[in-house]
């Protein structure tokens, strides 16, 4: 029987404070940051690849026109335009005023969710061995050091075909180890005859706390890891006493359904639209 999860108490604080965390993330980790009309901006001539680090964050309404002024303006030596936006009207008119005007953008939909519930069943299965061909027995992850998380996410970013252009994949990786440090994140990993095969990053700032980055490479899907170290992230949240543990999940594809198992409830969403320039 399923368990029955109690909802979040107050869905719109629980996302103005992850809405905090990840503007001082941007804001910690960009060249600069400035405030514009209903949002900001960052920009990285560091990183110029990351879109992460040189977008426009839209948060109030604000009119679809003067976002793509906005976007122009504060991007206008870059090959893409990168918007992330939280205001859910401003994303239905932005998304109706892009898509009619011919082809060109990207957009995705985002979930913030939000640990609300026991961990009873989180690692229910680990351990099964599902093909009845001797899989291991886990019983805890393990800590993987930065190398091996580099290397696991260097193959899901090969996996998201992000190494057409090597410096994508360089400057991906370096933000990635850069958010890291920023979060003194801990790497939970699996390994399998030495080699790390999955992993899931446990992040906190003072009572918050975020997993990210869950990842398991092709081979080794479909025995329980994500499962695993997601609950485990999930469980060393509650032990610590964050009262607030966030995911980002796609809000179009199925691993929000294992977040929610695990006891992560949405809170808010978020809209990125992306167009490469072509030059
Ligand atoms: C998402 C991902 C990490 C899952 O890893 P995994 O180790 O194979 O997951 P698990 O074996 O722990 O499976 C967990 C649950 O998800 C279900 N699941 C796994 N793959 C699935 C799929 N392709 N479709 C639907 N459900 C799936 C499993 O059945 C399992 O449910 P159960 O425990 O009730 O049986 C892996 O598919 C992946 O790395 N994908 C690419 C990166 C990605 O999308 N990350 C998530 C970003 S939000």
């Amino acid at each position: 029987m399923e368990p029955a999860f109690p909802a979040v108490a107050d869905p719109s604080e629980a996302r103005r404070r992850i809405d905090e965390v990840l503007e001082w993330t941007a804001r910690s980790l960009a060249d600069e940051f400035r405030e514009v009309n209903g949002g900001w901006v960052v920009r990285s001539r560091s990183l110029p690849l990351v879109h992460s680090l040189n977008r426009l964050q839209v948060k109030q309404p604000v009119d679809p026109k003067e976002v793509l002024r906005l976007a122009d303006e504060h991007a206008a030596d870059l090959a893409y335009r990168h918007i992330e936006v939280d205001d859910a009207q401003t994303a239905a008119s932005l998304q109706h005023s892009l898509f009619s005007s011919g082809p060109g953008w990207r957009l995705d939909r985002e979930v913030f969710m939000v640990l609300d519930a026991p961990t009873a069943s989180a690692r229910a299965g680990v351990g099964a061995d599902p093909d009845g061909e001797g899989t291991a027995v886990l019983t805890a992850p393990v800590r993987l050091d930065d190398d091996e998380a580099d290397r696991l996410m260097r193959q899901w970013f090969a996996e998201e075909h992000l190494d057409s252009d090597p410096d994508v994949v360089d400057q991906v990786s370096e933000y990635s180890l850069r958010e890291g440090g920023l979060w003194k994140e801990q790497v939970l990993g699996v390994r399998e005859e030495g080699q790390a095969v999955a992993l899931t990053k446990s992040r906190a700032r003072g009572s918050v706390g975020w997993v990210e980055d869950v990842y398991t490479a092709p081979a080794a899907r479909r025995k329980g890891y994500a499962r695993l170290l997601v609950g485990h992230a999930a469980d060393a949240a509650r032990v610590a006493g964050r009262d607030l543990t966030f995911i980002i999940a796609d809000d179009n594809d199925w691993p929000k359904r294992l977040y929610a198992d695990l006891g992560f409830r949405p809170v808010g969403l978020t809209w990125t639209f992306h167009r490469d320039l072509g030059r």
